[in-house]
């Protein structure tokens, strides 16, 4: 049976990692973090996410993941690699490669230490813009004197996995999206990859070129981080006319052309791919001479909602001098990832217009200390392992993560809160009616009952 090569154990790699393992595969696991290579050789999961610890513990006990730092020790045995390595990009939309360099000479390397090793193939899941696979980690594989199409094959397999899910979107995938230098390397990957599709759903594979499923990766999170933004566009309509976004959510995802999924108003999209993917794809736009006015808009619309949140509390409560307790450090539910969180933003805008002290919590330990390393604990700045410690004596009490244990908080678990205490819920997971009795008083994030608009 092949024994496939995952590169990079970050949450894209270890979950096909574990997922193959999972569909009888000896799966070779490249990291150049000896760390993480260390913990998964113990049976431990590095990551923060449901159900990959059970499966990473059985793998290590089985020996189904070989993990090693060493490309070159597994070279020879692996005829398939898939590279996951991170692909990051700045403020500015610049999109940073030197992962996915360092591996395409790490390739290079391997192809010159073993120049008689057999054909290979190599599938970018990494996300990377149009023109990376064939026009910067082709040349460096070749330059090992090895040519694309006849000694190895290329290949590019967008991932549509969400953290908070992932081995679950692994197995049962909506599509399967294969982008190939030419139909060998389209097969071979087809062979691995399409174990994870039904066989009676061929339909769910789909072959482009390697620039499409490049482009269909960026399409999509675009199209995505777009619907987001416009819910909370009409969120932020709702708040003004004196409606509940979520009935006019309700309605609108029944009709089958729009689809009821990611169309929860809130406090803006965050984690490692939405943002960082729709300014990539903006600036490399620009820098094409393009100017990509929707996209624009959806990262404005991100950015303004993200502070909509402070405006909601400033509204309700006044913020100098106020305890705030913040419940959801990770940017959703399920995940102890902070990256570009909505609790990164707020914490320290609130801290800046006065707020005298702010009270984290978080279910997930991960979470909680990422974002000590980024503020520090002090006199104004606490984190809580129990949601009760963080809400007790706070005057103000904001929900950013849909977290299951803050969507079963009930009135009486908020009266350990200061006198003339607000809730504000961003989210929109309490229930509105269970409130409607309490002193404390709860606002929720796109539904007012303003009738202030009257056209005229
Ligand atoms: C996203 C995509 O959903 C995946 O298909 C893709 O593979 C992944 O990016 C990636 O490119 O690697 P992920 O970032 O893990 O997955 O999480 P999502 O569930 O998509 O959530 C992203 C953000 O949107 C979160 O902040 C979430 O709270 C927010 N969101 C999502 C909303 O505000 N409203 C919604 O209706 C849905």
């Amino acid at each position: 049976m092949e024994v496939p090569c995952i590169i990079g154990a970050g949450y894209v790699g270890l979950t096909y990692a574990a997922g193959l393992a999972l569909k009888g595969f000896k799966v070779n696991l490249v990291d150049v973090n000896a760390k993480i290579i260390e913990k998964i050789n113990s049976g431990i999961c590095p990551i923060d996410e449901p159900k990959l610890p059970d499966v990473i513990k059985d793998a290590a006990r089985k020996k189904t993941i070989r993990a090693t730092t060493s490309l070159m020790d597994v070279f020879e045995e692996s005829d398939i690699f898939i590279v996951c390595v991170g692909t990051y990009c700045d403020a500015k939309g610049n999109i940073d490669l030197s992962h996915v360099k360092s591996v395409a000479k790490d390739l290079k390397e391997c192809f010159e230490a073993k120049p008689d090793v057999g054909y290979k193939v190599i599938c970018i899941k990494s996300t990377v813009l149009c023109g990376t696979t064939d026009g910067v980690f082709q040349p460096i594989l070749e330059s090992s004197g090895k040519v694309a199409g006849r000694d190895f094959g290329l290949a590019m397999s967008p991932e549509f996995l969400k953290e908070g899910s992932a081995l679950d979107d692994i197995l049962n995938p909506d599509k399967l999206v294969i982008g190939g230098l030419d139909a060998r390397s389209i097969d071979k990957v087809r062979k691995l990859l399409g174990v994870f599709v039904p066989d009676d759903m061929p339909e769910r594979i789909i072959e482009t070129s390697l620039r499409t499923a490049e482009l269909i990766k960026y399409a999509q999170n675009s199209f995505l981080a777009t619907k987001i933004s416009f819910i909370n566009e009409i969120s932020n309509f709702a708040e003004l006319f004196g409606v509940d976004v979520g009935d006019v959510a309700s309605a609108i995802g029944l009709d089958r052309r729009i689809s009821p999924y990611f169309l929860n108003a809130g406090p803006g999209f965050g984690g490692s791919c939405f943002p960082k993917d729709v300014r990539a794809l903006y600036t490399a736009g620009r820098k094409m001479g393009y100017s990509p006015l929707l996209l624009e808009a959806v990262l404005q619309v991100n950015s303004r909602q993200k502070n909509h949140v402070v405006e909601l509390l400033g509204w309700n409560k006044e913020i100098p001098g106020s305890i705030i307790c913040i419940l959801g450090l990770s940017f959703k539910a399920n995940t102890g990832d902070t990256r570009e969180s909505v609790a990164k933003t707020v914490i320290p805008r609130l801290l800046h217009l006065g707020a005298r002290e702010v009270h984290l919590h978080d279910p997930s330990s991960h979470a909680r200390e990422e974002l000590k390393r980024e503020f520090v604990p002090d006199e104004k700045i606490h984190y809580h392992e129990e949601i009760s410690r963080a809400l007790e004596n706070a005057d103000v009490c904001l929900i950013l993560t849909d977290w299951e244990h803050y969507k079963n908080l009930k009135p009486s678990d908020f009266e350990i809160m200061n006198e003339n205490a607000v809730i504000i819920d961003a989210r929109r997971i309490l229930s509105r009616r269970l409130f409607e009795n309490s002193r404390i008083k709860l606002t929720t994030l796109g539904f007012s009952t303003n009738k202030d608009f009257v056209p005229s």
